[in-house]
């Protein structure tokens, strides 16, 4: 037996499934999703067959011409689930699993008509990375078991499902259902399953990208993500020819826990981004590079996440210094500084999660969760670039990614892919410090530009009476002032917080990453006049990104704290699983 991936029970001695055979019935009343899954291995093979589970209700296994098999569920494990161990009889090429998903699912999250736009239908939408995937299909749930999949979904007449996969036809049931059929043919990894139910439109953008989302919003959806195909194009033109067909986005309901999420031909968005001025459209240049970055070439275990992010955030970053110039880099760069000191200060007395090749048997990969494997990652990917030279790093980048081309690897297999292309230069910049090493490696690139330079200057002034001149205040683009203001003290008064609301009118700002980094300056502040707003945006968003800080803020004082637990106790039945955890565990930190 050999288990090659901590948070998975695949044995890699047992075959691989290679494409999966879906019919998946929602059940809105029930809240749980009534499945069937088929899994194709391409050849014979019998003996014990591993998959994994997690609160899945098994019903019946069979194998076709066969019949029924025997199976045991193992114990269950608070992180993996429990495995689920087929006895596979000799010359089976498939096997069928008649199942329930669990009422506790976390991949899925069934909201209520009035936690959508239109309030008038409920919805439903899957979040299988990390590892949730087990939590809506059994399935060996690693990343080094790529898939292929096709689908059947049956919902309720009057709703739309979407998957991480291409449709392939629809007709309604006439009893009421209506049924969605997709194919994926290339293979993914299992994080990589997607799937949303909802009252969904959607409006072409270009001939190979749509976007999604409820009535109510699809027309600002289309105007905020209209530049997608200049991005495809950008990515195109460093990457290589766009590997999977369409580049279609969902915008979800705001209860959605990240801003965005890769799932192949339908990367998922947080509707945060519709800021109404196209100023947070990085986070599906983002989604888009992992289109190579990730969906193409994967991380064999999220003990190598970094694989993914790291490279995804140096790759978003380049397509934007292509977009919209050095200076809009260098404060992309900038703001994930903060992230990355933001982690790092978060994860002090766990050094072991701030290496990017983690270490991770008997650790959630939620719990592990933080910026370090992207910044971190980008910035190991930087100093190879800076390194070696744009151009040659490009053309070894494009190599990566044909010698790995859907496959999933590991640290150690990049490790002697760049070894043999690029001799030296790992070691000419330290690598083994970024991958072995806690904290930040003192020789890591460091991003300058004039603007930024004047923005930290001015920030840094601000206790020494600097401010902002009239003019700068009407000029500075949204990016600016975000950066800005992550440089200012963390600490201000009661004064300084009315005096950049009143010159920024901060309160009503539209782009969430400037409100919620407004809303968490006034609440380490306690300042009152924005009560309203962070009760309003914690009882709608549930981007884990924004629930973090804001509530971690909010720990500062006796009345901030019996805000955020007030506020958490009425909002915390909207949020996502996901989010709820995150919270709990800002709000226990409060009392210690
Ligand atoms: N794949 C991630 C989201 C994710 C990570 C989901 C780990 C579950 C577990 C996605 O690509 C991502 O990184 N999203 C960021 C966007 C940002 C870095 C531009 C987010 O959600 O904030
Ligand atoms: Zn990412």
């Amino acid at each position: 037996m050999h288990r090659p991936d901590p948070h998975s029970y695949y044995d890699a001695a047992q075959p691989k499934a290679r494409r999966l055979r879906l019919k998946l019935a929602v059940d809105f009343k029930a809240k749980r999703i009534e499945g069937e899954v088929v899994l194709e291995f391409g050849k014979a093979f019998s003996g014990p067959l591993d998959l994994d589970t997690k609160g899945l209700e098994i019903r019946t296994v069979q194998v076709p011409g066969h019949g029924p098999i025997a199976w045991e569920l193992g114990e269950a494990d608070p992180i993996l689930g429990q495995r689920l161990r087929l006895d596979v009889p000799p010359d089976s090429q498939e096997v069928v699993i008649n199942y329930r998903t669990g009422a506790e699912a976390m991949a899925l999250q069934w909201l209520e008509p009035e936690q959508t736009e239109g309030k008038v239908a409920p919805y439903l939408f899957s979040q299988c990375q990390q590892i949730h995937a087990r939590t809506m299909v059994p399935c060996q749930d690693t990343p080094i078991a790529r898939i292929a999949y096709q689908a059947e979904v049956t919902v309720p007449e009057g709703l739309t499902a979407v998957m991480s996969a291409g449709p392939t036809g629809d007709e309604a049931l006439g009893n009421g259902s209506h049924v969605y059929r997709f194919s994926m043919p290339q293979p993914i990894p299992s994080y990589l399953l997607a799937l949303a139910v909802g009252r969904l439109e959607s409006r072409e953008l270009s001939p190979r990208a749509r976007v999604w989302a409820e009535p109510e919003t699809v027309a600002s959806a289309a105007w905020e993500f209209a530049g997608v195909e200049d991005m495809i194009l950008k990515a195109e033109a460093l990457f290589g020819a766009y590997p999977w067909d369409r580049y279609d986005m969902l915008v979800l309901p705001p209860s959605f826990p990240y801003g965005g999420m890769e799932n192949p031909r339908m990367t998922f968005l947080t509707p945060t981004l519709l800021a109404g001025d196209r100023s947070l459209v990085d986070v599906v240049a983002h989604e888009l590079a992992h289109s190579w970055t990730g969906n193409l070439v994967t991380n064999a275990s999220m003990e190598h996440f970094w694989l993914n992010e790291g490279f995804t955030v140096w790759a978003e970053r380049r397509i934007l210094r292509t977009l919209h110039g050095d200076d809009a880099a260098a404060l992309g760069w900038a703001m994930g500084q903060k992230a990355l000191e933001d982690s790092l200060a978060r994860f002090k007395n766990e050094p072991h999660l701030t290496v990017l090749r983690m270490h991770l048997e008997g650790i959630d990969p939620d719990d592990a969760f933080s910026s370090i494997p992207y910044e971190k990652g980008a910035r190991l990917v930087a100093a190879l670039e800076q390194e070696v030279g744009e151009d040659r790093f490009l053309r070894f980048i494009r190599d990566y990614m044909d010698a790995f081309r859907f496959t999933s690897i590991t640290t150690e297999q990049f490790c002697s892919f760049a070894e043999a292309k690029l001799p030296g230069a790992l070691e000419a910049v330290n690598a083994r410090a970024y991958l072995d090493q806690p904290g930040m490696p003192v020789t890591a690139p460091a991003f300058r530009s004039a603007q930024l330079d004047g923005l930290t200057k001015l920030a840094e002034s601000w206790v020494a009476g600097g401010r902002p001149s009239a003019q700068q205040i009407a000029s500075w683009k949204p990016a600016e002032l975000q950066v800005y203001l992550q440089k200012l003290p963390r600490q201000l008064t009661l004064a300084d917080c009315a005096w950049l609301d009143e010159h920024f009118q901060l309160m009503g700002r539209g782009n969430h990453e400037i409100l919620v980094e407004w809303l968490t300056l006034a609440a380490a502040a306690d300042y009152e006049p924005a009560f309203p707003r962070i009760r309003e945006v914690l009882s709608r968003v549930g981007r884990m990104k924004y629930l973090r800080p804001l509530y971690g803020a909010l720990g500062g004082s006796p009345r901030t704290r019996a805000l955020a637990r007030e506020i958490f106790a009425a909002a915390s039945p909207g949020y996502h699983g996901l989010s709820r955890r995150v919270v709990q565990s800002v709000l226990e930190a409060y009392s210690a």
